[in-house]
């Protein structure tokens, strides 16, 4: 290893690691995103789908992306022109740095929303609703004013900023191992608070009861889409985690837990957001209006409500803040390795780019809300292309690149480094060399179709 791969940083401990992957993995995509697509998609049925895609492909592609970040030491692009200097094979890795742009640019604003819920909560201006209509009527002024959008997208992108700044292990190591055990705390006492409520078994039957019928193909692939988003997969934030992890690590394991983690995170974050909902007698809205239109109802009418409150968006901002810190590292860590920037260079003028790219997202339910293509506003259109697109097309070339292309047995290779045992190899090539890159082509083609 030369100086410089010596001085992009390394994580201090797997343990470390570990976190800061699952800090990366678990977001506002367990939190805000996995209940609400839950209800709508038939319960347990949808469970059960979600939890076979991350077993049979989510997992498989994650120690796909941690092997070729290890291997390397590299970000996304010089990883893949690391292993495979011909062809064209870095553009992938160049997709992943644009996805991360992307989806930072408007995660950055629904993280900047919990903030502003954080503060409104301390004021108790959110727990005052008498129905779920009037909370989403507040939501939607709040929404719509550019000045608080902006404010807040703007604490947002400074906290990453700042964070990412002070490198990986002083920076996001040091953050995550911090933040991730607090998220964990808020979260299990709130589920406490919620299971205990009188009524409160009706939520957990409607979560969780498998509902086989309400269970279409469009749910399973929202599964599917959804187990890539969650697990933070398809733009090289694994890659990028994995480059800084030493050689003495197991990777296998590393992947397994992080999975295991971000997929208990999100169940859990059912457990506690619709039992409270049945609780207090009020509908779960079938879509993404239930954080911020149904939970300030359900918390103006319950006992603390207001104390729990600033828990649970204190606890989507932590969530958000662990994912936002992996987004800016992908394109800042392209930055530092390849065009040779200082990390203080790169994550300032990266961070800024990428808040700027975000004010149009910031005023989209506002003073930009009536630009539409396609029935959608900039906020919509970065999030579809981004999710929809160069997430799956990132993670079915990500298979294609380690079954085909680099090939299994220099991949297990990297595995097997320190004796590791991994009792699963021939699955694993066989995952990623048939099942995965097959079911990752269906749905990008049922996207591309409009289904
Ligand atoms: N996994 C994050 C979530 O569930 O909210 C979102 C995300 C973070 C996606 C980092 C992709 C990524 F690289």
């Amino acid at each position: 290893m030369n100086d410089f791969e010596k001085s992009r940083g390394f994580w201090g401990s797997r343990a470390g690691f570990v976190i800061a992957a699952a800090g990366s993995a678990i977001g506002l995509g367990n939190i805000w995103k996995f209940p609400y697509i839950t209800g709508q998609h038939g319960g347990g049925a949808f469970v059960i789908v979600y939890l076979i895609c991350i077993v049979l492909i989510g997992i498989p592609i994650m120690l796909a992306e941690f092997t070729i970040g290890r291997k390397t030491h590299k970000n996304p692009v010089g990883a893949y022109k690391n292993i495979h200097p011909a062809g064209l094979w870095f553009l992938v890795g160049g997709m992943g740095v644009l996805a991360g742009f992307m989806i930072l640019s408007f995660y950055s604003v629904v993280a900047g929303w919990t903030i502003a819920y954080v503060v409104r909560s301390i004021f108790m201006l959110v727990t005052q609703f008498e129905t779920a209509a009037d909370a989403g009527k507040y939501f939607g002024n709040f929404a719509s004013n550019p000045f608080e959008a902006l404010l807040f997208h703007t604490i947002f992108m400074s906290l990453c900023i700042s964070i990412v700044i002070k490198g990986v292990r002083s920076g996001i190591e040091k953050s995550c191992d911090i933040l991730m055990p607090t998220l964990l705390f808020i979260l299990v006492l709130l589920v406490i608070r919620s299971l205990t409520l009188k009524g409160a078994w009706a939520g957990v039957v409607f979560y969780l009861k498998p509902e086989f019928s309400k269970l279409t193909a469009q749910g399973v692939l929202v599964a599917l889409g959804h187990a890539f988003f969650s697990l933070s997969l398809g733009m090289g934030a694994m890659i990028t985690y994995g480059s800084y992890l030493s050689k003495k690590e197991n990777l296998a394991s590393s992947a397994l837990i992080v999975g295991a983690l971000d997929t208990v995170i999100a169940l859990l974050a059912g457990l506690m957001i619709f039992p409270a909902v049945f609780a207090m007698g009020l509908e779960p809205s079938a879509g993404p209006g239930l954080v911020f239109h149904v939970l300030p109802a359900v918390f103006s009418k319950m006992p603390f409500g207001n104390i729990v409150s600033i828990a649970f968006f204190t606890l989507l901002a932590i969530a958000a803040l662990t994912s936002g810190i992996s987004l800016l590292e992908v394109v800042v860590a392209y930055f530092i390795d390849e065009i040779r920037w200082s990390r203080k260079k790169a994550v300032l003028i990266v961070g800024s780019v990428i808040f700027i790219l975000g004010i149009p997202s910031a005023l989209s339910f506002g003073a930009f809300g009536e630009y539409k293509l396609f029935g959608m506003n900039f906020f919509d259109i970065v999030d579809h292309i981004a999710s929809n697109y160069l997430l799956p097309l990132g993670g079915l070339l990500i298979c294609v690149f380690v079954a085909w292309v680099w090939g299994p047995k220099p991949a297990l290779e990297e595995i097997h480094i320190g004796e590791h045992k991994f009792p699963f190899a021939g699955g694993w090539v066989f995952l990623v060399k048939y099942i995965s890159p097959v079911a990752v082509g269906i749905i990008l083609i049922a996207k591309l179709m409009g289904k």
